[in-house]
């Protein structure tokens, strides 16, 4: 397996990974998403990780910057969307693409990394329901208990809760 940064060259790939990995009720939607933050410059600029195997993309995931609500001050990255095909499944290729992300971001000095997804999931990355406590959602969650996060540096955590600013292509109230 390869894991390699996509380019917008991949975009019809990267939809058709997400079209296939999520179910008929959201795919569009996170297929959108992928696509929406794959043209959307960002700085500090949005990672797109996809992996391939025997040449074919199989995986992608994205990691974008959040911010405080002001946009002032750089609070982390969020980790949105994931996804890796279903006959490709359980043979380490999400893990593998989360850690590479993880290292990235360890490598340009990010504190900390967000997730909005299945705890059962992203808890074996360490990421944890209390440590996301300092970061308050743009919307209401649907699921609560999947913000979670994953701090790197506890210097560059908030001292009091922070609504944070994502993205623009992350400021849709049915994403969350
Ligand atoms: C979640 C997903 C990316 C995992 O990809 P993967 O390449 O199979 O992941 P890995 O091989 O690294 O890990 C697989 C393990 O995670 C487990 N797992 C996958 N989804 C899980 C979930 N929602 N809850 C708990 N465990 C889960 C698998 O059972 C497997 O367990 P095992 O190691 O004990 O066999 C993939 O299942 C997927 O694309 N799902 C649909 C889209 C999705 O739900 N994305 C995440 C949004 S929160």
């Amino acid at each position: 397996m390869i894991i390699r940064e996509a380019k917008i060259s991949d975009e019809a790939q990267v939809r058709r990974i997400h079209l296939q990995a999520f179910d008929s009720s959201e795919n569009e939607l996170v297929a959108g998403l992928a696509c929406d933050l794959l043209h959307e410059p960002t700085i500090p600029e949005t990672i797109h990780l996809v992996a391939k195997l025997d040449h074919l993309p199989v995986g992608h995931v994205a990691f974008s910057p959040v911010w405080s609500n002001n946009k002032h001050q750089l609070l982390g990255y969020i980790l949105a969307p994931l996804a890796v095909i279903p006959g490709q499944h359980k043979k380490g290729i999400g893990s593998a693409l989360v850690h590479h992300g993880i290292d990235m971001l360890k490598q340009r000095g990010i504190g900390s990394l967000i997730v909005y997804g299945d705890p059962n999931y992203y808890g074996r990355f360490g990421f944890q329901e209390d440590l996301a406590a300092p970061y308050l959602p743009p919307y209401e969650l649907e699921y609560p208990n999947g913000w979670q996060a994953l701090i790197f540096d506890s210097d560059m955590v908030p001292t009091s809760a922070e609504k944070i600013k994502c993205v623009q292509a992350l400021e849709q109230p049915e994403l969350w």
